[in-house]
């Protein structure tokens, strides 16, 4: 290439020179199809109840859920992820497998509403449910029992399926609830029924603000069960168990301080890959942007664009609509 003695040869700028040019050669882009908003529902309330902790972010009623959803269908978003926040809280999480649980009469009511115009999908987890916090049932010294929590959620499984849940998200990290899910839910006929598994679920702080959209009372921590941060080989083998039992999708959470562990995943599996933007990375964003400190809609952007550039396929985050809205500008 010639070059004209000291000015460089090559000029990447050229490509940077317009907002058309820039958008031509981006590499990656955001669309609605690929966010997934993750929404809580609580029993027995009037009026929404704000997440205080979340600014933004309310704890619907069935009502205001059932209009979310549909603003959701209408703005092209992929999905919906429903938490429920019931009344009554007790040591097995019953209110999880009551066919009349808020959760699984949320179900109902949403997918009367929009049908299969998105992918309605629920938490497969009793951390919302126990008076203890914990993700599974307690053994007799109090330690989160593996193999008795499994039963539950093969329960859980089959009643969020019988209420019309497209994607079940098994969170609670127990040791194969892949498979036992799975299996359950194929000798009940849900073979169609699809896991989208939360693989690489670290114990992380960034869960703060969704113990108090979810009223969690959690004493302890839950290190026995999700993931050391400092691990990236751990993850890896949770993903090949995952995909042996039967996983149709993956997961990274959080998502900003784990992009390494997606970027790996992304390059390593055929199935699709997800990320969850949980709910202190969107409390981090909103509190700084309250303080006037950052530009609140160009982050947002960029962390969801850092998600696809780092591989994820499907988003989860609060800003799904927002961004949805934004993208359309
Ligand atoms: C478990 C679950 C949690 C989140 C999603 N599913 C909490 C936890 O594992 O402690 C956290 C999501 C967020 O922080 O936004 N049911």
């Amino acid at each position: 290439m010639t070059s004209y003695g000291s000015y460089p040869a090559a000029r990447p700028r050229r490509l940077r020179t317009t907002p058309a040019m820039r958008r031509m050669v981006a590499e990656h882009r955001l669309h609605p199809a690929d966010l997934i908003l993750p929404a809580f529902v609580r029993e027995g309330i009037g009026e929404p109840v704000p997440v205080s902790s979340m600014p933004g972010v309310v704890q619907h009623t069935r009502d205001t859920l059932r209009k979310t959803a549909v603003e959701a269908a209408e703005a092209g978003l992929g999905g919906l992820m429903l938490f429920g926040v019931p009344l009554h809280k007790d040591a097995t999480g019953s209110q999880g497998t009551d066919p009349d649980g808020i959760l699984q009469v949320a179900l109902r009511d949403v997918r009367a509403e929009v049908g299969d115009a998105l992918v309605l999908m629920s938490d497969l987890c009793l951390d919302e449910y126990t008076d203890h916090g914990h993700c599974g049932v307690l053994d007799d010294r109090g330690r989160v029992d593996n193999d008795a929590t499994l039963e539950r959620y093969a329960e859980m499984a089959l009643v969020q399926a019988e209420a019309g849940a497209h994607t079940l998200g098994p969170s609670g990290m127990m040791d194969g609830q892949i498979g036992y899910v799975r299996e359950r839910l194929d000798r009940a006929g849900h073979e169609d029924v699809s896991l989208f598994a939360y693989t690489a679920k670290y114990a992380s702080a960034f869960y703060g603000p969704f113990r108090e959209a979810v009223a969690s009372s959690l004493e302890g921590d839950r290190n026995t069960y999700q993931q050391d941060p400092a691990n990236l080989r751990e993850s890896l083998r949770e993903l090949e168990l995952d995909l042996a039992e039967g996983a149709d999708m993956v997961m990274v959470k959080p998502g900003l301080p784990y992009l390494d562990v997606l970027r790996v995943f992304a390059e390593r599996v055929d199935v699709p890959v997800g990320v969850y933007q949980v709910s202190g990375e969107y409390a981090m964003v909103e509190a700084a942007a309250e303080k006037g400190w950052i530009d609140r809609e160009r982050v947002i952007l960029e962390t969801l664009t850092s998600f696809r550039r780092a591989g994820a396929g499907l988003v989860l985050t609060y800003w799904a609509l927002e961004a949805a809205r934004l993208l359309r500008r």
